[in-house]
């Protein structure tokens, strides 16, 4: 979860790298530091907390070389102080490292008995000290670097440098993304493309396993047994240039205004309009011999995932099986035969759901996943990718990949429901021309800020927020929930309305904001049922709904926002815009870190 990032260029690196650091903030944000190398030596600067700090430290005290790492922390072991900030370093060498080294305690007591100095109280630090180890023992840079590599375990990615050695840099990936850029006689590491995306386009992703030794000429790649290997050139599709907030306060108040834009990209992605043909890549499986799904992710992509659930067996009549992917990692579930593992991700990295995919894997399911990042490694350990055009997503809280998954979904379940034969060529025609229109009526949602900022005055000085929904709609309460604490550090549950009288509903009083997402239709009463029994109980009540559910939760609701009426098939897609913005609103009214909340890292490479 951290970013790491070196270069290897021709003219001093300390703002290229800290620009770079800047486009892998979003890794996290406890500590930054940036190690150079200047006539031989290694200089080093670090500061605790966001990187901002680290740019004053430096405006300050400034530090110049060639070649330099740099690194932005989310902090695993030891507290998030400048102490524990990365880059580790001795007289001979500096690491920037992302991942947990797990067999830390042993090394850390075994190089202390050979008489290496810890400084720090992190796992990272084994790794330079094992490095200036074996180079005490008089191994030279490269050598010194794979003995150390070889005895690491747990997951890694990692950039070195040396003291007087400027045309080398060491980069190694163990479960923990690291991508290589070759520009015009000068070299970039990185996290991800997105990192060095200003730099080069031309960028060779890592395998697992794999180390590469960085010259200004070119690098080269070994497996673990030392024998090169090699790791093919490809052009990034990133954008290039400084990824900016147009105008925007946040990252997330900008994300959320391309909903419309995304949806309507990734629908031309997969959809002819005028024929309402749907052009998915070729699945590998049999669509008529599918007898099962089972859906993998975490956070909000899995309440994505739970979303498609409800669609896939509805309108593609598939049964699905469904779980947060920490927890299908471990399970062993009885799987008769091949069926498909949909796997869901906006980063790709995610080392819960890529476990839970390789467990998926091992049960012989083949793996679709639905990727915002078509090169990460969750992309090159599927089948089939089916890609998000979203774009970067910045802020923390995941807003328009959220939707970009949703649309996929859909045109994921209406492709297997039509060859499955479903679905009537009618209904089908139906769903696809509401998710046509959905960009414009996603457009109105936007529109509403004004009234959401309201309903958000409101929330904000609550201790507690619960959002129900039934049905399709759970999993819309459930992401309004989650992205209310995520950045607004207000406590927020969601219940399926109907699973209120078995429990939560004691919870109610006065104090608490029930916010319901419900359009009218199917389980309309019996959610207005469900909010009559918490009104009668003092509730506060909102609601998100249509014209025709207005007209019915008028009376009940102390408020009303009222959504464009859509069809069914779309609603979720289109109910979750409104909960974003108003978690996003009540963020802003609380004074919050809405872009980088605390704690939290945005691609979770940690398990
Ligand atoms: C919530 C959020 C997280 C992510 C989760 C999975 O706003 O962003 O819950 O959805 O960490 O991340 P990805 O989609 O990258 O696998």
């Amino acid at each position: 979860m951290c970013g790491i990032v070196g270069i290897l260029g021709n003219q001093s690196v300390t703002s290229i790298i800290m620009e770079a650091l800047r486009r892998l903030e979003y890794r996290g944000y406890d500590s930054a530091g940036i190690a150079v190398l200047n006539n031989g030596v290694l200089s080093r600067r670090r500061a605790a907390g966001k990187l901002d700090n680290l740019a004053k430290l430096l405006k300050m005290d400034p530090i110049n070389g060639n070649l330099g790492i740099g690194h932005t922390r989310w902090a695993t072991h030891g507290a998030p102080t400048e102490n524990n900030a990365h880059p580790h370093m001795t007289d001979r060498v500096a690491v920037v490292h992302n991942g947990i080294i797990e067999n830390h305690i042993a090394l850390r007591k075994e190089l202390t008995e050979l008489g290496q100095e810890f400084k720090s109280e992190t796992d990272s630090e084994t790794i330079v000290q094992l490095v200036d180890y074996y180079l005490k023992q008089g191994h030279k840079h490269q050598e010194a670097a794979f003995m150390a590599l070889k005895r690491l375990e747990g997951a890694y990615a990692i950039a070195m440098i040396f003291t007087s050695n400027d045309n080398l840099m060491i980069g190694a990936r163990h479960g923990a993304p690291l991508v290589v850029g070759f520009g015009d006689n000068e070299m970039f590491l990185g996290s991800d493309s997105l990192a060095i995306a200003p730099l080069t386009t031309k960028v060779a992703y890592m395998a697992d396993g794999i180390w590469t030794v960085i010259k200004r000429e070119g690098a080269f790649f070994y497996d673990m047994e030392g024998k090169e290997v090699s790791c093919p050139i490809q052009k990034t599709a990133l954008i290039t240039g400084t990824i900016g907030k147009n105008g925007y306060r946040h990252y997330m108040e900008k994300e959320l205004h391309e909903h419309p834009i995304v949806i309507g990209q990734t629908l031309r992605r997969f959809v002819n309009p005028a024929t309402h043909q749907i052009n998915l890549p070729y699945l590998p499986f049999k669509i008529t011999a599918l007898k099962r799904g089972i859906i993998t992710a975490c956070g909000s992509a899995y309440y994505a995932g739970y979303i498609g659930r409800y669609w896939l067996e509805e309108y593609a009549r598939l049964p699905i099986d469904i779980d947060i992917a920490s927890e299908m990692r471990y399970r062993d579930p009885p799987i008769e035969g091949e069926g498909m593992g949909l796997v869901i991700s906006q980063s790709g990295e995610t080392a819960d759901t890529l476990a839970a995919l390789r467990n998926l894997k091992k049960n012989n399911q083949k793996i679709i996943s639905i990727l915002n990042n078509e090169h990460s490694t969750i992309a090159r350990e599927s089948d089939v990718v089916l890609g998000t055009d979203a774009g970067v997503e910045i802020a923390v809280a995941s807003t328009k990949a959220f939707t970009a998954q949703l649309t996929v979904l859909a045109c994921l379940t209406l492709t297997i429901a039509k060859v499955k034969h479903k679905i009537t060529a009618e209904h089908r025609d139906q769903c696809l021309s509401a998710l046509l229109d959905l960009p414009s009526r996603v457009a109105e949602v936007l529109q509403l800020k004004e009234k959401i900022q309201e309903i958000a005055k409101f929330i904000a000085n609550a201790q507690s927020v619960i959002y129900l929904g039934r049905g399709i709609m759970y999993p819309v309460a459930m992401e309004g929930a989650l992205k209310l604490k995520e950045i607004s550090y207000i406590h927020a549950d969601a219940y399926a309305a109907g699973e209120m009288k078995h429990g939560p509903i004691a919870l109610i009083d006065h104090t608490v904001p029930i916010i319901s997402v419900i359009p009218s239709g199917f389980l309309f009463e019996k959610t207005l049922s469900n909010l009559q029994e918490a009104k009668a109980r003092g509730g506060h009540i909102i609601v998100f709904t249509d014209q025709r559910g207005a007209e019915s939760l008028s009376p009940i609701a102390d408020k009303v926002i009222i959504l464009p009426t859509v069809h069914s098939f779309v609603s979720p897609i289109l109910y979750t815009v409104p909960v974003q913005m108003l978690a996003y609103e009540a963020a802003i009214t609380k004074g919050t870190d809405v872009d980088q909340p605390r704690n939290l890292a945005k691609s979770v490479t940690v398990e």
